[in-house]
């Protein structure tokens, strides 16, 4: 049965598609049906059903007679190390620490914190909280204190799992002081803290808040799993909106694991047993999925990576571990390939190792440019598939589903969409375009199961943020067009989000620290294309009149400031001091036409702009940073 069979079936009736999906998850009570709309537009999926994630993932596999197969195999090459844990061992750890977690009070629905490096223990906290119906939000470890704090007040967590510290090349992350600092920062105060406590730095515990990871397990009952109702928040994953205030997006259950499992083979074109290796973090929703959840539902071997593509110790560290581990299929971000490409443009270090193993390499993060995929499929000889998918929807929107039918590729887009998504392009009014036509990219609602049902304590901003303006549509914020074969093409984002490194950032939040500095007046931030990461933040800071110090000094200051308050993870390295911004007559920031001359790109003078003769004085700033490159 071919692509567009399957996606014909599951547009003509979903609920018969998903539900026969949902014959491979394990339920305690089996759901009546899949899609419940009674509270249009919003929807939700498996609803009366009972289940528990932790069982489907873990526990199942071993009653199935799988125990002694390798679950998570931990490659640090920052740590010289590889260790190899299997489903019976994964099963013993994760109930034990549950069962601490439970003795200390943690149940059904409270939310737990995880602030955790590429460690196994980070995928044994979410498994754990999993097992409980606790609902885990993990933080990802570039980010700064202060993003804790703003994510410990939204989803008040009782506890919160570390580590006593992250492993950076040439430089350890300080987990333990800046969870510290972020607590004292919150206004909402966790009852006490788990922490790791990794051999690299030994953290310092607060007598009566801080437990041990080890030491608190002693003694404890494991616990069992506990059966959820299929529209049970599973986890709540901050991502970047427009304003500093990170959006929840909250996974139901029953649609999480029906939908990553169906992925598995229909689009990945895996088996269970084999090894399937996501180089991401468990911090982004690409860790949560395809590195925790989904391999692990499937009955895979996931790989937990502490590494770069590059510099540790070189641009071959990709190849030997798929060689290693024998892994058949690797998903990673542009970036990374971008990176390796960049030290080894001829591929030469993919020839030190034996790679026949890999039969699939998917792209997705960020737009995936034609000379990288080239790159790829020429080194690597097998099918290097770009997929487009967000934080909001868990799993992919467009791909090319190599487990249903291998479809031609057409560079530069991410093929077709996955069934349940009906991807439309509308025009400002909302109206569909013609094939070929620019416009915003939307998705016919309802959205398939495991895609986010609303956000955690805001249901209005959810409202707004993607249901209002095309009312009937989810709006995913990206344009871009659909050719005649139903291709789909990601132009850009049609709000402040940009893309650095994979990662996704709002420019917003940057402008709302860099306006926080005492000597700015005004700012604006936007992304200006990069070789390497896509794309790169870049500050214009407008300063108070009667400033003292120097715009050197007030740029390093900023710099220093958005890393403090955002994050390293934010990159936040390019600023410069200007006059005026370029504004609309009625005060806009005109940053979009800042981006265009950042770029190099022709643009077109905005017919409302204030006055035209501050695009000059933009353009002189930017050639003395060097851009256009
Ligand atoms: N904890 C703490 N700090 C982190 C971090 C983490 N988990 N991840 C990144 N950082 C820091 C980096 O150390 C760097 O700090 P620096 O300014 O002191 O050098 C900063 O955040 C920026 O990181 P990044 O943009 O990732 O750049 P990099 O120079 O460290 O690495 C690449 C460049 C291309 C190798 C890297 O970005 C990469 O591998 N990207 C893949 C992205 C990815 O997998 N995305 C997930 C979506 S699928
Ligand atoms: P995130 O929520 O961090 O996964 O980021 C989602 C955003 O990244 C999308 O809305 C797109 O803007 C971008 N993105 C992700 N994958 C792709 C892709 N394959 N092609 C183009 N853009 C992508």
């Amino acid at each position: 049965m071919g692509y567009s069979h399957v996606y014909a079936e599951a547009k003509a009736d979903p609920d018969g598609f998903w539900m026969k999906a949902a014959e491979a998850i394990d339920w305690v009570t089996p759901p009546s049906k899949a899609l419940f709309d009674d509270n249009a537009p919003l929807y939700e999926w498996f609803s009366d059903g009972t289940l528990n994630a932790c069982w489907n993932a873990v526990d199942r596999h071993v009653e199935a007679g799988h125990g002694e197969r390798i679950a998570i195999i931990h490659d640090s090459p920052i740590t010289h190390s590889k260790h190899e844990i299997t489903y019976s061992e994964l099963r013993d750890r994760v109930a034990s620490l549950a069962g601490a977690l439970r003795a200390k009070g943690v149940e059904k629905g409270d939310r737990v914190i995880i602030y955790m490096p590429m460690v196994p223990e980070a995928l044994e906290a979410m498994l754990a909280c999993s097992r409980l119906g606790a609902i885990h939000s993990v933080v990802f470890g570039g980010f700064a204190a202060n993003e804790l704090a703003v994510r410990i007040d939204d989803c008040q967590p009782k506890c919160i799992i570390a580590a006593s510290c992250g492993l950076e090349p040439g430089r350890v992350v300080h987990y333990k002081p800046l969870l510290d600092g972020a607590i004292e920062m919150a206004d909402h105060k966790p009852e006490f803290c788990v922490i790791f406590q990794r051999e690299q730095e030994v953290a310092h515990l607060e007598e009566g808040r801080d437990f041990d990871w080890h030491g608190f397990q002693y003694g404890v009952e494991p616990a069992d799993c506990v059966p959820v109702e299929g529209n049970h928040p599973q986890y709540i994953l901050y991502t970047s909106g427009t304003t500093g205030q990170p959006k929840g997006v909250i996974r139901h259950t029953g649609g999480h694991m029906v939908a990553l499992n169906w992925t598995m083979r229909n689009l990945y074109d895996m088996n269970p047993g084999e090894v399937f290796w996501a180089a991401s973090d468990v911090g982004w929703v690409v860790g949560h999925s395809y590195i925790c959840y989904a391999p692990l539902t499937f009955g895979c071997t996931t790989i937990v990576f502490e590494g770069k593509p590059v510099g540790t110790p070189d641009a071959g560290t990709f190849w030997r571990v798929i060689q290693d581990h024998k892994v058949k299929c690797l998903f990673t971000a542009p970036t990374a390939l971008r990176a390796v490409k960049r030290e080894d443009p001829q591929g030469a270090l993919i020839g030190d190792y034996d790679i026949g193993c890999l039969e699939s390499l998917f792209l997705a993060g960020e737009r995936a440019d034609p000379d990288t995929i080239i790159w790829a499929q020429d080194k690597l000889g097998v099918p290097v598939v770009d997929h487009w998918w967000q934080t909001e929807t868990g799993w992919c929107i467009a791909g090319n589903p190599l487990g249903i039918e291998k479809l031609p590729v057409k560079i530069g887009s991410p093929s077709v969409p996955m069934p349940g998504y009906d991807v439309q392009i509308l025009d400002e009014g909302g109206h569909p375009v013609k094939d070929g036509d620019l416009g915003a990219i939307a998705v016919k609602l309802p959205l398939p199961p495991g895609t986010l049902p609303t956000l955690w304590n805001a249901e209005a901003r959810f409202r707004k943020s993607y249901l209002d303006h095309f009312p009937g549509y989810y709006e995913t914020g990206d344009a871009g067009y659909k050719d005649e074969d139903g291709y789909l093409y990601i132009m850009a984002r049609t709000d402040d989000v940009i893309n650095v490194a994979g990662h996704r950032l709002s420019t917003g939040g940057m402008e709302e620290v860099l306006a926080s500095h005492p000597d700015v007046a005004e700012c604006a931030v936007i992304g200006v294309a990069d070789q390497l990461k896509g794309q790169m933040p870049m500050g214009f800071l407008c300063l108070n009149a009667g400033t003292q110090k120097s715009a050197e000094d007030v740029v390093a200051e900023c710099v220093k400031l958005v890393r403090e308050k955002i994050g390293p993870v934010a990159a936040f390295k390019l600023a410069t001091v200007v006059q005026r911004l370029p504004k609309t007559r009625s005060g806009k920031i005109l940053r979009g036409t800042m981006v265009n001359i950042a770029d190099g790109k022709e643009y077109k003078m905005p017919a409302t702009i204030d006055d035209p003769a501050i695009l000059d004085e933009i353009t002189e700033a930017l050639k003395e940073l060097g851009y256009p490159k």
